[in-house]
């Protein structure tokens, strides 16, 4: 008998949620962050050091692995997960959003979209059905339907129309993947900013069916404010006993105002991103390694932190270390960003699971204020 994909709720704290999906290739503690691995890699992380900062779950992208080095070489040389030595989970994105943002020449009909690939130009077409397809070769988990994203502002007509082909997609999506015991396909909700968009779009989903839902065409130029409003029914909208994803949020804050709402599940690149340019999280915010204030400094990044970065190095060392361009710095800084990541989500599950998630929420901002000293 194939084990199933699941999810269990194990406590609730207000809207805030703490459970486990689980999987043939491992259980995904949730609130759940997912590290982005978009090209078959945690930029400057070995894939070891991803699973040992915490996490159970990592992100892929269609977008980019079919155009390089393809989803048939992949197939052909064991699937995504030997391919990249991952053995855990992966969840892939379906290609719609990457080819909006970062493909050129593209061409939207109802069957699906061609564009010019940012890699060499070349010309490709993406359907749901070849997105199914290609998500099936890579291997991965959890398949996400292929949908269009507006960015706002936008018409209200635009958002709708947007929304309603986003849906009449994730039927062909559905239909496409077909039944794969041990993998699952989510829905992907669209409506923009419009509450009653925002309904539709999860009535049609439901009505499909999934085995998740994710929140979609949020974090995309509107601001927390206008997010968190949305997030204040958007995720009441969907299923109460499915995995509940908000994709590509978000900074420690968007994830923490998240999860209060209902969310189960987040991906960003802000982490690891950061991780190259400079940029640390830590209990009291945000600092700059580049700052010349770190220059003689003999303390850690951050003295509760139990990453390398911060139990064998100094800021002064990693100031000096990311001013050289030393390849060290991408990957200490990266390791110790994917481990406030995860530590923030282990805190929040603990605090969730303990009946104290709004204690832990004020503290959390307390700390923030106080600023990096
Ligand atoms: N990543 C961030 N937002 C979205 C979205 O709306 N759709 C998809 N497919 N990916 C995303
Ligand atoms: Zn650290």
């Amino acid at each position: 008998m194939t084990k199933r994909f699941s999810f269990q709720l194990n406590a609730t704290d207000g809207k805030a949620r703490s459970g486990v999906i689980d999987t043939p290739r491992g259980q995904i503690r949730t609130p759940a962050f997912m590290p982005v691995g978009t090209a078959a890699t945690v930029k400057a992380m070995m894939p070891e050091s991803v699973a040992a900062t915490g996490a159970d779950i990592l992100l892929g992208n269609t977008y980019h692995l079919m155009l390089r080095p393809t989803a048939e070489r992949i197939d052909r040389l064991g699937g995504l997960h030997k391919f990249m030595n991952w053995s855990k989970p992966i969840l892939t994105d379906s290609g719609g959003f990457q080819v909006m943002s970062l493909a050129s020449l593209r061409k939207l009909t109802e069957e699906g979209v061609t564009f010019k690939s940012h890699v060499d130009g070349s010309k490709h077409h993406l359907t749901p059905e070849r997105s199914m397809e290609i998500q099936r070769l890579l291997g991965s988990d959890i398949v996400m339907c292929f949908d269009e994203c507006p960015a706002l502002p936008a018409e209200r007509d635009r958002i709708a129309d947007s929304m309603r082909l986003s849906m009449r997609w994730a039927e062909r999506s559905r239909d496409a993947f077909g039944d794969r015991p041990g993998y699952a396909l989510f829905g992907i909700q669209q409506g923009g900013l419009e509450r009653d968009l925002r309904e539709e779009s999860a009535e049609a989903l439901k009505a499909i069916g999934f085995e998740g839902y994710a929140i979609g065409g949020l974090a995309v130029g509107e601001g927390q404010e206008a997010m968190f409003d949305c997030l204040d029914y958007a995720p009441d909208t969907l299923p109460q006993d499915r995995p509940r994803y908000l994709m590509g949020v978000g900074k420690p804050d968007d994830i923490v105002g998240a999860v209060a709402r209902g969310v189960d599940m987040m991906d960003c690149v802000l982490p690891s991103r950061s991780g190259r340019t400079g940029q640390v999280f830590t209990r009291r915010g945000v600092l700059n390694i580049k700052n010349a204030r770190h220059q003689d400094d003999p303390r850690p990044l951050d003295e509760h932190c139990s990453c390398p970065a911060c139990r064998n190095y100094s800021r002064a060392y990693l100031h000096h270390v990311f001013r050289s361009h030393e390849i060290i710095s991408s990957m200490l800084m990266t390791w110790h960003n994917l481990q406030y990541y995860q530590d923030l989500m282990q805190a929040m599950r603990d605090a969730i699971s303990e009946g104290r998630f709004t204690a832990w929420q004020a503290e959390f901002h307390a700390q923030r204020e106080q600023g990096d000293i």
